[in-house]
């Protein structure tokens, strides 16, 4: 069941890194059917990552309002009709309109999707499910990839593919049930013993509402955005969000964009040669994500954010001294860097943010946590996706790409000084921790 649990929300995963995606094959075509001022091309392309800020301020409070289940069918509900009015675009307008529907699907998603999975799953494959997340995005963006090579010059087709996925996922989650821990904030107990009983829980499933029933009663009954600056929840909130911003910083979506245009940079002369490098680097991005899964509850989260985190940074200084050093091999190091790179991303630095902002926050402020840390991972992915073509007019690949190793150096020191280790221990048990006055930074060993 938690399988299923996983695959259904795994869909909104797919549809966030298919709409990330998607815009870099259809530019070109968009360009030749409207008439764009740059600015209104500016407008139009950041409208996703804009209604995702906007989506994810929304998402906590609507997770817990209307359920983590009720905000997935309207984030399904929008992903498809943001589809339908983009692939029937008659102007820059409408096509921005549509593109902040789906942006603010994503937003809801990416809080509601993982805070649903986590919910449900059983402690031992917790780390596993919520990264198949993950494994969900990475698939999207290849998938989009390939549509971009595939449909070249068609955007209509490439933005229609995307109501599919929507409407799977909207009429998928109506028939599936909440997780049991919010049907238990919301006093439906029969239903949340059903909800651990379907998630294969059994004869346990007495002893997990009693543990879900102790930690509910030790929440206040309302809670303010204030409360992640308190005393109690500052360090969760410092570890989610700094996680998130590194991972912006790191310079995964400068790359996930603008593949083409780095290998432009890096010498690759042909367009062919530079899309096909592309889909390479989707390729990787989802067998590393297999790799990550396979890992993730056995190696440990600290260890694998080290691993990732000096990777990235050694793979990507190599990149700025190959770009520097202008050798006739340039193409074939820098891609070997890149890959490199995506490969260290894949493995740590892009399922773990995610995984580790489901399981620090107490249940209390979990989903307004949880917004908080989407926010950091929205505002920081449009802050390097706008800011990526002025930089490398300004200092060249290089330069931007040295800055973006050093942010993954700060990742390691960000790690060692304030990254716990919840490897292997279930939601109530690190709250409990927490509440006993264990620091969140004194927890360093796999559980
Ligand atoms: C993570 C990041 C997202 C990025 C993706 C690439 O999910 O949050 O911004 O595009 O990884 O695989």
């Amino acid at each position: 069941m938690p399988y299923i649990v996983a695959i259904i929300a795994g869909l909104s995963g797919f549809l966030f890194g298919y709409d990330e995606g998607v815009i870099a094959g259809a530019l070109s075509s968009l360009r030749q059917a409207f008439t764009f001022s740059p600015w209104l091309e500016g407008c139009m392309t950041a409208a996703v990552p804009f209604g995702a800020l906007f989506g994810s301020l929304a998402g906590g409070w609507l997770a817990d309002r209307c359920g983590r289940r009720g905000a997935l069918i309207l984030a399904g509900t929008l992903f498809s009709i943001g589809a339908v009015v983009s692939s029937l675009a008659w102007d820059a307008a409408s096509l921005t309109a549509a593109r902040l529907a789906i942006g603010l699907a994503i937003g809801l998603a990416a809080v509601a999707a993982p805070l649903y999975i986590s919910e449900n799953a059983p402690a031992r494959h917790r780390g596993m499910l919520v990264s198949f997340y993950q494994l969900a995005i990475t698939l999207g963006i290849l998938g989009a990839y390939i549509a971009g090579y595939g449909f070249e010059g068609s955007w209509r087709t490439m933005f229609a593919i995307g109501m599919v996925p929507g409407v799977i996922l909207a009429i998928a989650m109506a028939t599936m049930h909440d997780t049991p821990r919010w049907l238990m904030l919301r006093g439906r107990e029969t239903e949340a013993h059903g909800a651990l009983i379907r998630n294969g829980l059994g004869a346990q499933a007495e002893a997990e509402l009693e543990g879900i029933r102790r930690s509910i009663a030790a929440t206040p009954a309302t809670v303010r955005w204030s409360a992640l600056f308190s005393r109690r929840v500052l360090p969760a909130t410092t570890v989610a969000v700094g996680l998130f911003i590194l991972q912006q910083l790191s310079g995964i979506n400068a790359v996930i964009y603008y593949a083409p245009l780095v290998f432009h940079e890096a010498g690759f002369g042909s367009h062919g040669a530079q899309l096909l490098a592309t889909i390479g680097i989707g390729v990787v991005n989802v067998a590393m994500t297999l790799v990550s899964m396979a890992l993730i509850d056995r190696i440990g989260r600290r260890r694998m954010l080290y691993i990732g985190f000096a990777g990235a940074a050694l793979s990507l200084a190599v990149i700025a001294g190959a770009a520097a050093s202008n050798l006739p091999w340039l193409n074939a190091v820098a891609f070997a860097s890149l890959l490199a790179y995506i490969a260290a991303f894949a493995i740590s630095i892009g399922p773990l943010p995610w995984l580790m902002m489901s399981e620090i926050f107490p249940i209390d402020v979990r989903p307004l946590g949880m917004g908080l840390a989407s926010i950091a991972n929205w505002a920081f992915n449009a802050l390097v996706v706008f800011a990526f073509p002025a930089l490398l007019g300004m200092v060249g690949l290089t330069g931007v790409f040295a800055g973006f190793a050093i942010a993954c150096l700060v990742g390691v020191i960000f790690t060692w000084a304030l990254v716990p280790e919840t490897t292997g221990a279930s939601l109530e048990d690190i709250e409990a921790r927490l509440s006993s006055g264990e620091r969140l930074r004194d927890m360093t060993r796999v559980a």
